[in-house]
Order: structure tokens, then sequence, then C-alpha cells
């Protein structure tokens, strides 16, 4: 069996992957090793069979592994696999975090999208295989078949990104700027003939009003807010995780950089709102050529067994394109489907996914999986 070392299996990525790890019988067919990096000799998940803690940082007990699976985040990427690889660790290493994403020597795994790439790296011995930004992953499993048709000139995203996005202090942070919003009007709303402009009043001086502890995660209030920007400033006008959606998209495809075929424009405005944690999409896709919707439709429905086609009429949309009929789920449904009055190769398309499923947790274990298939 493989030893396959988990790290930062405990955080809020790490979590849902045990959980789907657990759920499709993984742990079977391997040999887990935990590993932490606050509480080394501490018991272990019970698929550790009694096993303590190992010290994330001790690289000789790392060396042992056949298969890392890191969702600690980027600083432990940074810091512990050049050292891993510098005594020559020839491992596979399975990550969450952006670190190595954009590397030559890395793919970027979203096996129903990728999965010729996949098995055409580990024909050439590559072994680093690294998740896609979430936001990616999702509109790709939603919109891979008309990549795959090579039927997008180009295409815009508009995001409506979660607050799990930014990690699990952000959730809490959002609800609990929620509860406060909440609490400032609570006296007023029991009461059915208050004026709605006093709440409103009284929720905005309460937003602008918070303290740099109720906003130190976002910086600004979220609750009843958005804001239009997220990850770092690239300086071009871009924010990183706009950036993101060009490379990573083509790095995934095979386009652009290294590649033969050339990259597909794809630009997008990333934009933070108060969602939990599903990341929501509207896009504009300029196709190559004119394509009636009815055939659209099927190559979108047909790519994938998660992806769903839900029809662009309103009872469907608002029961069944939201972040919450979306969060838990593995399915990623594609709705809002229509030709745009600029021309017939003008599609419109909203999507949604858990951003810790499809956009995190799920193409991790699925690439465990196409190594123990290998
Ligand atoms: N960068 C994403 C976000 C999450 O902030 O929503 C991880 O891909």
């Amino acid at each position: 069996m493989l030893k396959v070392g988990l790290v930062g299996w405990r955080g809020m990525v790490g979590s849902v992957l045990m959980d789907r790890m657990r759920a499709e019988n993984d742990f079977a067919l391997i040999e887990p090793i935990f590993f932490t990096t606050s509480n080394v000799g501490g018991a272990a998940p019970a698929e550790a069979q009694g096993a303590p803690l190992k010290s994330a940082k001790d690289v000789d007990a790392l060396m042992l592994m056949d298969v890392v699976i890191t969702c600690q985040g980027g600083e432990y990427t940074a810091e512990i696999y050049p050292q891993l690889r510098g005594v020559g660790w020839k491992g596979y290493w399975i990550d969450a975090a952006k670190t190595l994403r954009m590397n030559d020597d890395a793919v970027i795994v979203l096996d129903p999208v990728n999965m010729p790439m996949i098995k055409s790296a580990l024909f050439r011995d590559v072994k680093d295989y690294v998740g896609g930004n979430c936001t990616v992953s999702c509109m790709l499993i939603g919109l891979g078949g008309l990549f795959k048709a090579d039927l997008i000139e180009w295409m815009t995203s508009m995001t409506y990104q979660a607050a799990s996005g930014g990690g699990a202090a952000h959730m809490r942070e959002l609800l609990t700027q929620y509860g406060a919003l909440h609490a400032e009007v609570k006296s007023l709303l029991d009461d059915p003939h208050s004026a709605i402009l006093e709440i409103d009043r009284k929720v905005l001086a309460k937003q602008r009003a918070f303290t740099a502890e109720e906003t130190q995660n976002f910086g600004v209030p979220l609750g009843g807010n958005l804001i239009p920007w997220i990850d770092k400033d690239m300086h071009t006008g871009m924010s990183l995780e706009e950036w993101k959606g060009m490379a990573e998209t083509n790095k995934i495809l095979g386009r652009g950089r290294g590649f033969e075929l050339a990259a597909t424009p794809i630009d997008s405005l990333c934009v933070r709102v108060g969602a939990m944690r599903c990341h929501s999409q509207a896009l504009t896709i300029k196709l190559k050529r004119d394509v009636p919707l009815a055939d659209i439709e099927a190559i979108i429905a047909n790519d994938n067994e998660w992806v769903r086609v839900i029809p662009n009429e309103r009872e469907h949309s608002i029961r069944e394109l939201t972040p919450a009929a979306v969060t838990g789920n593995m399915h990623i449904p594609v709705g809002r489907l229509r030709k745009l009055v600029m021309g017939p190769e003008y599609l419109s398309a909203f999507t949604v996914g858990d951003q810790l499923l499809w956009g995190a947790a799920e193409p991790l274990r699925r690439m465990l999986r196409i190594l123990l298939e290998k």
C-alpha cells in the first residue's frame, strides 16, 4: 500500500478532504500517516490506527512517504517542499496551495477536464500535482464541455465569491458582522410599524462604526456589503484572483505559454459577497460560431457527471442556482443560458460551485485515486 502523508487535515479544506476521503472509502486503499505543525505526538484520527501525529516539519519522516497531500497552506509548501526535494525525495506531492501551481513541472489537477494532461505528466514522471484556484476549477467543471469543443473565442467572468475563499476566520467574521447588524436594529425589526429608513440608517451607521477587530480579516464590512477586490494587487489594474482566471484556466486546458495551442482570452472582475462557501460567476462568452442554444446545453450537460444544466426560468433559477442550494453538493449547476442581444455568438451563463469541494478538496483526493490506479 502507498504510504500517504496527510498535512493540514484539520483545517477547513483539510476537514472537507477528510470527509470526502471517508465517504469514498479512500483510506481502505492507502496507509495514511498523519502529520501536524502544532500537536506532535498527539492523537491522530482513527484511520491512523493508534499511531501518534508526526511533525510536519520532520523531513526525515516525510521522506518515507510515497505521497504527501497537503492542505496546510502556501507558507508550509514554500518552507518544506524545497527541503524535501533538496534531500532527494521522489514521492508525489499533492497540494491545495498556489505556491507551486504555475511551475512548469507542476500540473494543475482537475481530472474531469484535464485527465489527458495528468496521464501524460505521470508518464513523464512529473511528481507535483496542485489543485487549482477555486473559482477556476468550479467554472471548468461547469463549462468544460464548451472548452473541450473549442467553442470559446473569449470569456469574461464576473464573480460573486463566498467568505470561505478567505478562510475559516473570514466566515466567522461575516456571521459575527451579520449578528452585530441584526442586534443593532432588533427592537425596530420586532415593531412592524417602525420606519425602514431608520433601520437602514442604523445598519449603515453600525457598518461604518465596525472596529478594527470586527473587520480584521476582510478589512472592511462584508455583512450587508460587498468587496470588489480579492487577493493581492497586481498593479496592472487586476487583482491576483482576476489574473489567475486566465492563467490557470489556460494551464489546465493545455493552452498558452509552453503549449502548442494559443491561450483563450479570459478576463474577470472578482467580487467578495456575503455568501458562506459557494462561489458564483456570471459569464459572458463569445463563441467561435453561432451554435443553437439546445446544442450548447447538450454539450455542457454531457461533459461530466457533476454538471447540471438549469432551465433558464425564474423558478428553477432561484431554487437551483444559488449558494444555499449548492453548498455541500458535488454538482455544479449552470443556468441563465441564453444568447445575448449583441448577436448569436454571444452567450450568457451563471454557475455556482462549492469552493471547498470541487474548488479545493475534491481534485486532490481524485489525484490520489489516479495514482492508486496507475
Ligand atoms: N482565492 C479564492 C478566494 C480562494 O479568495 O475566494 C481560493 O482559490
